[in-house]
């Protein structure tokens, strides 16, 4: 099936690096228009806008805007700047996201409300916004980015784990809640890590792949793809979370 996002405009928070940099590209070469966002990588952001305009046909606009998704106020801005710049937002990936290391004996109350701010009620913000401009126009797509640790503990990562189980939560009930003009998915990656990463990290590899029945990490373009494909794809999926693991949520 050849997914095709042409006329639409999709808005990618964290699109400067990795997954959602891929996301991004992904959906421009399927046609769409495209806004990201980034926070901290501003550097990294112009690198991306610039790869974005080079896979244009001249009808795509590319805009990439600094926000924090934990604030309301930042979040508020990008739509009207999304307004301004490229028309309307048509469809929203909600990819930026924070993963630390917490153990248990030196968690703190810090590490529970910065992963609940930038994971959770970041989404929440940007869902709650853009989804009332999709409600308006009758038209809109929504996919979040989870984790299979979302759906299974990982000890280590008590206030990840626990805000991305949220984003599962919030992708089912706004599936209903935005329903039947707006579709609501979520992807649940397993370990993915981009080429230069696999290289670097050799023995972090060979720890990961007894984990994964298909015997291999995940690739930002794998989710990517799957990416275009629950926005533009088949327009009876909603509610969907989508595990995209080699099986490695089994094991
Ligand atoms: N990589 C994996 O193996 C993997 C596995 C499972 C799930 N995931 C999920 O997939 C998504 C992308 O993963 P990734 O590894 O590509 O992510 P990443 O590089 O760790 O982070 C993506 C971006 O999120 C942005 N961000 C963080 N907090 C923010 C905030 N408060 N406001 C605005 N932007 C913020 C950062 O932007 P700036 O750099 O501009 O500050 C960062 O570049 C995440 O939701 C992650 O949880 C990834």
């Amino acid at each position: 099936m050849t997914i095709s996002l042409a006329g639409e405009v999709v808005v990618v928070t964290g699109g400067a690096v990795r997954l959602g940099r891929a996301i991004a590209l992904e959906c421009a070469r399927a046609g769409a228009s495209v806004a990201f966002t980034y926070n901290q990588s501003a550097a990294q952001a112009a690198r991306t806008l610039s790869d974005l305009q080079a896979t244009g046909n001249g009808e795509q606009r590319f805009a990439s805007f600094q926000a924090d998704v934990s604030q309301s106020a930042d979040v508020k801005a990008l739509v009207s700047a999304v307004q301004n710049d490229l028309g309307g937002a048509t469809m929203l990936v909600n990819n930026a996201a924070i993963f630390r290391r917490t153990p248990f004996a030196t968690m703190t109350e810090a590490d529970f409300d910065d992963h609940i701010a930038a994971n959770l009620k970041g989404p929440y913000l940007l869902c709650k916004y853009f989804g009332d401009v999709f409600l308006a126009q009758e038209h809109g797509s929504i996919l979040n980015i989870a984790d299979i640790y979302a759906l299974r503990p990982l000890k280590n990562y008590v206030p990840y784990c626990l805000s991305k189980a949220g984003v599962v939560m919030l992708t089912q009930t706004l599936a209903l809640a935005l329903s039947p003009h707006v579709r609501v998915n979520a992807i649940c990656p397993g370990t993915i890590l981009t080429p230069s990463e696999i290289q670097d990290e050799d023995d972090a590899e060979a720890q990961l792949l007894p984990k994964i029945p298909l015997g291999r990490l995940g690739t930002p373009q794998e989710i990517a793809q799957t990416a275009a494909f629950l926005l533009g794809g088949p327009q009876f999926i909603s509610g969907a979370v989508v595990p995209v693991d080699g099986a490695q949520r089994l094991r």
